[in-house]
């Protein structure tokens, strides 16, 4: 087995697979209120074509797999994918990104299946807060979903916040309090500026006026609704000194941990600090489009070599492709981002 790099020497290890476009809710900096357009069944990859992909991203060197959507539990039999994929050798590290919402329902088949451990979004710990930030969801299901990922096993669960600020800002303190009360590892997620959500439709009201909202076209982006880790870091420093930590995920997350917490906090500044320089990834869309980064529009068509077989062989040079299309980094702070696609056809 050969490593991967790009050209910039960057060792590329780990692919995110996008599994359906579809989502059970739709949080506002993910999703038009609308919805998006939906792939048909027809056009999305089979788990036969995903495991191909990953067949050969692993003869590549790709050792670490997360699975993504929209809502990646909504694609009917995924436990039988994790276990499809559980079998490529090469692959030491499969894991999964989720709102949490049917963890109930099959946390533990999924672990039987080779799941290892999951990413649970959580954006507010008020029901009603909870409600409109997906416009639909009931926070008891994705707490129980929580819970029954602890239950059964999928170690370390991360929770992850993204922070709006007039949102859901001054909740940061009370998520970081739950690293100590629960032993949660917490991400406090940076808000990026992507695909439609970024037009004024994105609203949800705020909890200060009933005017305002989440509104993130780009110059606004980095004044009212965008709160740096900087200042979140500053905030939670209220509760005590944060101490950097070793916990390593597959990213760009620093961590660092709080006196007598048993959890970890992680920051993930996609906008404020360049982590591009180490970026390690390639994305894989359900409708088969290999993306060589999360900001950029480019991507490498897989579905129509998919459709007519191609050999493993010819998806490694496809691969390989779009490890060299990677470009050096984003330029989100600039106002550039990727215009197609919301974040919920590309996975986060
Ligand atoms: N900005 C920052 N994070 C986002 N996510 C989704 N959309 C955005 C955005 N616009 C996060 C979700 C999820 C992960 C897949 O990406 O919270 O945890
Ligand atoms: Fe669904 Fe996740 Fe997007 Fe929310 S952030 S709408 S849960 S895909």
């Amino acid at each position: 087995m050969t490593g991967l790099s790009d050209f910039f020497n960057r060792p590329i290890n780990y692919l995110r697979i996008s599994v359906t476009d579809r989502c059970n809710l739709r949080c506002v900096y993910c999703m038009p209120p609308e919805g998006i357009t939906l792939l048909s069944h027809g056009e999305i990859l089979s788990y036969e074509e995903i495991c191909l992909v990953a067949r050969a991203a692993s003869e590549l060197g790709i050792s670490k797999v997360r699975l993504t959507g929209g809502e990646p539990l909504v694609r009917a039999h995924l436990s039988s994918l994790i276990r499809m994929l559980a079998r490529i050798e090469g692959i030491d590290d499969l894991s999964l990104t989720t709102n949490g919402v049917l963890l109930g329902r099959y946390a533990r088949e999924l672990k039987a299946a080779g799941l290892k451990r999951v990413n649970i979004s959580l954006d507010s710990l008020r029901p009603q807060r909870f409600e409109r930030i997906t416009r639909m969801g009931k926070i008891e299901n994705s707490l129980q979903g929580i819970e029954a990922a602890r239950a059964a096993g999928l170690h370390p669960i991360k929770i992850n916040m993204v922070v709006m600020r007039g949102v859901n800002d001054d909740e940061i303190a009370d998520f970081a309090r739950l690293t100590r009360e629960k032993g949660w590892h917490v991400r406090f997620i940076e808000f990026m500026p992507i695909g439609e959500v970024k037009s004024q439709e994105s609203r949800v009201e705020s909890r200060e006026s009933r005017g305002g909202g989440l509104q993130t076209p780009d110059s606004r982006l980095q004044t009212k609704e965008f709160v740096p880790i900087s200042e979140i870091m500053e905030r939670i420093e209220s509760l005590g000194i944060l101490e950097p930590h070793s916990l390593h995920g597959n990213g760009p997350a620093r961590y660092f941990r709080l006196p007598r917490a048993e959890g970890t906090i992680g920051f993930i500044s996609p906008v404020s600090e360049h982590f591009c320089f180490k970026c390690n990834r390639l994305r894989l869309t359900a409708e088969g489009k290999l993306r060589p980064c999360l900001l950029c529009d480019e991507e490498i068509d897989l579905r129509e070599p998919l459709c007519r077989r191609a050999s493993v062989d010819e998806l490694k040079c496809l691969i390989e492709q779009a490890t060299e299309a990677k470009p050096s980094g984003h330029r989100l702070e600039g106002g550039t981002t990727a215009r197609k696609r919301a974040m919920c056809q590309i996975g986060g």
